[in-house]
C-alpha cells in the first residue's frame, strides 16, 4: 500500500502543510506570518488569529500541489507540541475535524522530533544522503538548544540541553537590544557577513557536560552596549556590523565546543545540525571546517528545512505510521510537551 500522509504545522507564526507519499514529499507550503515583524516578537493571539485565517487555504494547496484530493490521504500528522497553545490548537483541532470528516487516522506529533529527523526529507526523485544511526544532532531554534543522540527514527536521547535561553532567543534578544527586527538571528547574521568577528570579546559560560547557558551572554551583550553608547552616541551606527560578527562568532563558539565535546566523549562521527539556527552561515561554516578536521560526516540540512514546516512533522507521522502507531481522536495538545 502507498501511503499518503498530510502533515499540519502551527506551533508558533508558520502556517504549514505537505503531502508525503512513503516518505517522499510532494508538496510543502508554508504560510510565514509577517504580522509579527513590527511587534519584535511573536504576539501569540495574532498568531492564532492568523493560523485561523491561513490554514483551509494553507492545506488546500498542499493537497493540489501533490495532485492529491483529501479522500487520497491515509494519515494526517499534525504538530501536538511544544509550541503556542493558541497557534496549536488551530492546526489540532483543523486535523482532529478532517479526521472524524474523512475517516483518517491521525498521529500527534512533537515539533522537535520533526527537526530531528528533518535531514531525511526528500522529494520525488532525489537520491538519499541522510544520516546514519547512531547520529548526533545539534537542535537549535527559538526555543531549544540540546544535544541529541539520535538511535533511530523512533528512539533519541537528549544528552545536553541549555538551562536557560535558548540560541535563537539568544539571537533575537540581541538584535532587539540593536533595535533590529524580528526574528533577529537571519538579520544578524546577514549583517555579521560584513563585520570583523574579532573585535569584540563577548565572555563565554563556564557550564558543565554537554549543557549551555546563554543568559549571561545576552546580559554582558545589553551592558556592553549601554556602556558604549554612553560614551558614544553613535556606537550602534558606527560598528553594527563589527558587534554582529563579534555576538555570531561568539554564539556559534559556544555551540561548536559543545558540539565537538559531545562528539568526542560519546565517539560517534555521524553529526548534523537541525532548527532555525541551523541556517545560520557563521554556524555552518565553522561546522565544516571542524569536521573536515576530525573527519566527521556532517549534515547540513536544506535552508527551506530549517526553519518550522509540516513536511517534516508528516514524516515523523510516516515513520511512526510503519511501525503501526497512530492516535486516537483524544490525543492531547501540550505547549510544553515533553521531548
Ligand atoms: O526552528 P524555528 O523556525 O522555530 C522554533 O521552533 O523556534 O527557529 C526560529 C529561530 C529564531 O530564533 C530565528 O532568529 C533563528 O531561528 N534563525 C536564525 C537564522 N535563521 C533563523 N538564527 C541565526 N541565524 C540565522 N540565519
Ligand atoms: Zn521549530
Amino acid at each position: 500500500m502507498r501511503v499518503k500522509v498530510l502533515g499540519i504545522e502551527s506551533s508558533c507564526d508558520d502556517t504549514s502543510a505537505a503531502v508525503l507519499i512513503d516518505g517522499k514529499l510532494y508538496s510543502n507550503v508554508i504560510n510565514s506570518q509577517s504580522i509579527h515583524q513590527k511587534y519584535g516578537g511573536v504576539v501569540p493571539e495574532l498568531a492564532s488569529r492568523a493560523h485561523q485565517q491561513n490554514i483551509v487555504l494553507v492545506v488546500k494547496e498542499a493537497l493540489e500541489l501533490a495532485e492529491l484530493s483529501f479522500a487520497d490521504i491515509d494519515l494526517i500528522a499534525f504538530t501536538r507540541g511544544p509550541g503556542l497553545l493558541g497557534s496549536l490548537l488551530v492546526g489540532s483541532s483543523f486535523a482532529k475535524g478532517l479526521a472524524i470528516a474523512g475517516g483518517k487516522k491521525i498521529i500527534g506529533v512533537n515539533h522537535l522530533h520533526g527537526h530531528l529527523l528533518a535531514h531525511f526529507l526528500r522529494e520525488k526523485n532525489e537520491p538519499d544522503f541522510v544520516p546514519k544511526y547512531p547520529f548526533l544532532c545539534l537542535l537549535v531554534s527559538g526555543g531549544h538548544t540540546q544535544i541529541i543522540v539520535v538511535k533511530s527514527a523512533l528512539n533519541y536521547e537528549i544528552i545536553g540541553e541549555t538551562i536557560d535561553d535558548a540560541a535563537g532567543e539568544a539571537f533575537d534578544k540581541c538584535a532587539k537590544v540593536l533595535g533590529l527586527g524580528y526574528p533577529g538571528g537571519p538579520i544578524i547574521d546577514k549583517l555579521a557577513q560584513k563585520g570583523n568577528p574579532d573585535s569584540i570579546k563577548f565572555s563565554k559560560p563556564q557550564i558543565p557536560n554537554f549543557d549551555f547557558s546563554f543568559s549571561g551572554l545576552k546580559t554582558s551583550f545589553l551592558y556592553h552596549i549601554r556602556d558604549q553608547i554612553h560614551k558614544n552616541p553613535e556606537y550602534l551606527s558606527d560598528n553594527l556590523e563589527n558587534i554582529c560578527a563579534s555576538l555570531q562568532k561568539t554564539i556559534v563558539e559556544i555551540l561548536a565546543d559543545k558540539l565537538a565535546k559531545a562528539a568526542k566523549i560519546t565517539g560517534i562521527k555521524e553529526i548534523s545540525i537541525s532548527g532555525g539556527v541551523s541556517a545560520n552561515s557563521g554556524l555552518r561554516t565553522q561546522l565544516l571546517n571542524m569536521a573536515e578536521k576530525n573527519s566527521w560526516n556532517l549534515h547540513l540540512p536544506k535552508l527551506k528545512y530549517t526553519t518550522d514546516n509540516a513536511a517534516m512533522i508528516a514524516l515523523v507521522g510516516y515513520y511512526r505510521f510503519i511501525e503501526g502507531y497512530y492516535d486516537s481522536l483524544d490525543v492531547s495538545t501540550e505547549a510544553k510537551l515533553n521531548f
